[in-house]
């Protein structure tokens, strides 16, 4: 999109072109924007008593956002999140995991880490108009209000008494007829991520020798008992969701979840949401970010089909509106859910509408959002605009400042980015790092080239809205944001001209990988030793990754699911992984045989090599996060800021790069 003779429009001007753009798009009937996109047409979901028409076959999925009041009732700000989503164009919204046994509202039943709190609960005390406001807010905005229940996941299936099966059937009719009452349209069960009824499904999890075990139709029985007691309680279309997940998790294979699919069909079930679990070791995902794009989804809900006349929804990894497009072109999927999607971007479903992909806040899939934010609360990496918010709501402002920022990792370009479209004149200095400060390093690791998404998006904007790059600080400068990394520690070990930084090696190209032996030895705490194995594996190099981590968990700082994945992809490489060891000495010799001398664990040494190079993985020092400090550098403000290569730190710097950005 240019302004008056191709040139780019400035920024709050482009701001309001595009947003007319989507919201003409937002008018226009399904299809005629991007000519027939499936992905943009209606669909369907006929239920016992009641059928519910979607206009779209975007839906968001169930994702706990924290922000539910401490009585675990809906609030305003919860409104808030979800109207921005509708709003953005999603056909139907899931609301978050609401608990149906209020005791195990305020824990957390999410498989990942950090605890988003506090929790949905809907039972008879639960507050029906607040519920009913979250209802209305979502309806009122374009998209069919749904809502999805869910069982305590702390309870120990094997241990369960068969009066709390009864407890629990009779929990979800109730919360159903309340959720239906408060004027949600359509009612999920969750029957996946590891809670009650998922491991009541799961063979390897459920050994009960009972009718609620001993037999697949015993393990189906709980989730069938569930299903067909929200169908009578509710006159609303009850979905399913469960996993296809018997490699990964000791689950259901495509045959077994073929089998339960067809039995919560005769269950009065409407849809069924399928999360492709067995999607973990699939060999074409070894060069991909987490978890696969949309074939993946589509082999998953594809072998679920045969006989299954309900809607499937695949969910999973979605990220592009092509990703999304292709699932529902090549399998038999009616819909797509797409939660990190937007998660990222609110507006996501507009945007594609209205042909403006590039201005979609791309998911980088780097799981920073699967822990809470301080508070309780999700958010994004790539997006530091508070994520209720759609699109980006700022002053122009009316002094204009000539700033420099220092760095050009995300927090850095973020506070670019905000800063340039309210007409300040910013430039960039991005220094010895590349365009993406560590994250832009780190994405050139193979599976991790997905990280490079969020530079594209920041170029464009920064070129949209006039900043520039530079090489050195401008005299007339106002104000100066340093968002570079901290250097990390010097190493008493790591001294010798075989040995090199983390950062001097992520990014090499073929004429700057001479020096570097085929043997090499990349030491450091966690998972950047593992991520710079990889990169060194990728140029035809054989690693030794050497990490004070037990061989269960050698990379502690990683989410479990990229660690995984990061095993997986060295054991792939034919990398060895070197656990409990944490290096002591380095010995280089004459004929570049040199050794390197490790503690164990139990306090013995032991003796590794030969290597011809070393890499300390270290990496960079986290940044003082309880706040950015301000000071007077020679004559100029200078706030500081860094850059990180933990995404919960830079998830925090980027929101306050936005917010800093607001101010100036
Ligand atoms: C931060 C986060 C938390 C989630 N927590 C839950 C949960 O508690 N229960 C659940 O059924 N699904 C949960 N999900 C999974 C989503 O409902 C959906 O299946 C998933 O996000 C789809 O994959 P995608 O994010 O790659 O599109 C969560 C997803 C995210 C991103
Ligand atoms: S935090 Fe990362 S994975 Fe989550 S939505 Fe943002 S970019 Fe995607």
């Amino acid at each position: 999109m240019t302004g008056p003779g191709g040139l780019p429009m400035p920024g709050l001007a482009r701001m309001a072109e595009v947003t007319r753009a989507i919201s003409e798009a937002t008018r226009r009937g399904p299809g005629e924007a991007v000519g027939r996109w499936l992905i943009h047409e209606p669909w369907s979901i006929v239920g016992q008593r009641n059928t519910v028409k979607a206009k779209n076959r975007i839906v968001m999925p169930a994702i706990p956002t924290g922000l539910a009041s401490t009585q675990g009732d809906a609030t305003d700000a919860m409104n808030e999140w979800y109207r921005a989503r509708s709003v953005g164009g999603v056909g139907l919204i899931l609301v978050e995991p609401a608990h149906v046994i209020r005791d195990a509202g305020a824990r957390d039943s999410s498989p990942v880490r950090g605890e988003f709190s506090p929790r949905l609960v809907i039972d008879e005390k639960s507050d029906q108009t607040a519920l009913r406001s979250l209802s209305d807010a979502i309806r009122s905005s374009g998209a069919v209000p749904g809502i999805s229940l869910a069982l305590p996941s702390e309870r120990d299936i094997g241990a369960a008494a068969l009066s709390d099966f009864k407890l629990w059937i009779t929990a979800v009719a109730v919360a159903s007829s309340a959720c239906e009452g408060a004027g949600f349209e359509v009612i999920e069960l969750v029957f996946s991520h590891d809670g009650l009824v998922h491991r009541s499904l799961r063979r390897a999890t459920n050994r009960r020798t009972d009718r609620f075990g001993r037999g697949e139709a015993g393990r189906f029985r709980l989730a069938r008992e569930l299903a067909r007691s929200a169908v009578t309680a509710a006159m609303s279309p009850v979905i399913v969701k469960f996993a296809i997940d018997q490699r990964r998790w000791g689950g259901l294979n495509a045959e077994a979840g073929t089998r339960l699919a067809l039995a919560l069909q005769d269950d009065g079930v409407a849809a069924l949401e399928i999360v492709g679990g067995d999607r973990w070791d699939d060999a074409s995902l070894q060069l991909s970010c987490g978890v696969g794009e949309g074939p993946v989804i589509a082999r998953t809900s594809g072998a679920i089909l045969p006989g299954v006349r309900i809607p499937i929804i695949a969910s999973g990894r979605l990220l592009s509106p092509t990703g999304a497009e292709e699932t529902l072109r090549d399998t038999n999927a009616t819909a797509v859910a797409m939660g990190r999607a937007l998660v990222a971007d609110p507006s996501w479903v507009a945007k594609a509408r209205a042909g403006v992909e590039e201005e979609i806040v791309p998911c980088i899939g780097c799981l920073g959002c699967h822990s809470a934010m301080d508070g309780g609360t999700i958010g994004c990496v790539v997006n530091g605009d508070e994520v209720h918010i759609t699109g980006l709501h700022v002053q122009q402002t009316s002094y204009p400042l000539n700033i420099a920022v220092l760095g050009a990792g995300l927090p850095g370009l973020e506070f670019a980015r905000v800063a340039s479209s309210r007409g300040h004149d910013v430039t960039v200095i991005p220094g010895t790092m590349p365009l993406g400060g560590v994250t832009g390093l780190r994405s050139s690791v193979p599976g991790n080239a997905e990280f490079g998404r969020a530079f594209l998006y920041f170029g464009d904007r920064l070129r949209e809205f006039g900043s520039g790059l530079g090489e050195t600080i401008p005299d007339d400068c106002d104000l100066i944001v340093d968002a570079r990394p901290l250097p990390g520690p010097k190493l008493s070990w790591a001294v010798g001209r075989s040995v090199l930084t983390a950062s001097s090696v992520l990014g090499r190209d073929l004429h700057q990988m001479y020096g570097i032996g085929r043997r090499v030895a990349i030491c450091g705490p966690g998972s950047l030793a593992g991520e710079v194995a990889l990169f060194l594996a990728g140029w035809g190099r054989r690693p030794t990754v050497v990490v004070p981590g037990t061989s269960d968990n050698p990379f502690p700082d990683a989410h479990p699911m990229h660690a995984l994945r990061l095993v997986e992809r060295l054991a792939g490489y034919k990398c060895d992984l070197v656990t409990d060891s944490t290096p002591v000495e380095w010995n280089e010799t004459l004929d570049r045989k040199h050794r390197l001398t490790v503690r164990r664990g139990d306090g013995t040494t032991a003796m590794l090599g030969p290597f011809q190079t070393a890499v300390e993985a270290t990496g960079w020092s986290e940044p003082q996060v309880t706040s950015p400090t301000e000071t007077v550098v020679n004559g100029t403000r200078t706030i500081v800021l860094g850059d990180s290569q933990s995404f919960d730190t830079v998830r925090k710097l980027v929101h306050w790069a936005n917010q800093l950005a607001r101010t100036v």
